[in-house]
């Protein structure tokens, strides 16, 4: 795929991203030049990571040889944004950085890395296990190969929806933070099941087999979320009943404010 890439940040997400293209061999290990914050995590990298990339403390000298990598993946936490700054001695121009963090603008990442082409990329959670989504937003001057290289980072873990980077909120509020509200959905209906009498366990089993099958019927007979939800829903029956409740409750109105409220939560963050 390239060369070198260098890794600010190898925390879980960037472990994510990384370890299946070594696994496929589209990169290798002695190019990868990846740089964290703690001795602790230096340690762990170095003595318990699968392949023997090159690995270096912030605080460190040596850590600066990562800016010599045409192409860096900016993934510490947003908080630790303002603690990374570009090398004074990078001699060539138009760079490529891609940067993972939630809620740092394209504007933010050009100002900071004025050697770069920037690309802004949201994941999600289940890229860690090879099932992810993630929007990218491509800053000025970014070359074609630059774009394709981004993409071949986030292809194998990841479906990959190009946007403009006002979506990225919206984008950020129903992928990133979408797993916690299922999560929770998935969590109180099973909950239901328990004040039915079902063990916990079992109970929590079905409705996550039950929410796979619905979406697999949803995709495979090619159905509208209303069809679907007539096709099961028949006259003075429990279906019926059970929807009454969640209407009345305003389910509805709760799970579409919550997306807004994530999103302009991150609108907040830029
Ligand atoms: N977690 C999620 O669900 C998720 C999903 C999508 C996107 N993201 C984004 O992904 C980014 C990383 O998240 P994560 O969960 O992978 O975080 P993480 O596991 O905490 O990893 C952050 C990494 O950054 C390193 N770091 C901290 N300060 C540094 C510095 N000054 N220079 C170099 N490295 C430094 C940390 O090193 P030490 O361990 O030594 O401190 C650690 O290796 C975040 O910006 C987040 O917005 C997260």
């Amino acid at each position: 795929m390239t060369n070198k890439i260098a890794i600010i940040g190898f925390g879980n997400i960037a472990n994510a991203i990384i370890t299946p293209l070594l696994d496929k061999k589209l990169i290798q290990p002695e190019n990868v030049y990846c740089v964290v914050n703690s001795e602790k995590s230096l340690e762990n990298i170095k003595e318990n990571y699968k392949y023997n990339i090159n690995v270096y403390k912030s605080s460190s000298n040596d850590s600066k040889i990562i800016w010599d990598c045409q192409v860096k993946l900016l993934s510490v936490k947003p908080q630790h944004f303002n603690n990374i700054s570009e090398a004074n001695h990078i001699k060539k121009k138009d760079n490529l950085l891609v940067s993972i963090l939630a809620g740092v603008s394209i504007n933010k990442l050009s100002q900071k890395f004025p050697k770069h082409n920037c690309a802004r990329v949201v994941t999600n959670i289940p890229i860690t296990v090879g099932n992810g989504l993630t929007g990218i937003a491509w800053g000025e001057n970014i070359t074609n190969d630059q774009k394709q290289f981004t993409k071949k980072l986030f292809k194998y873990t990841s479906k990959i929806y190009e946007f403009s980077e006002d979506y990225l909120d919206i984008f950020l509020a129903l992928t990133s933070s979408g797993p916690a509200i299922i999560a929770l959905i998935i969590e109180a209906l099973s909950d239901g099941g328990l004040s039915g009498g079902l063990p916990k366990k079992l109970s929590e089993e079905l409705v996550m087999e039950m929410i796979i099958g619905t979406i697999s019927l949803i995709k495979e007979k090619n159905l509208t979320t209303s069809e679907l939800k007539n096709l099961v829903t028949s006259p003075g029956g429990t279906t019926i009943s059970a929807l009454r409740v969640l209407e009345k409750k305003s389910i509805r109105s709760a799970l579409i404010e919550s997306i807004i409220s994530a999103s302009n939560r991150s609108k907040e963050f830029n």
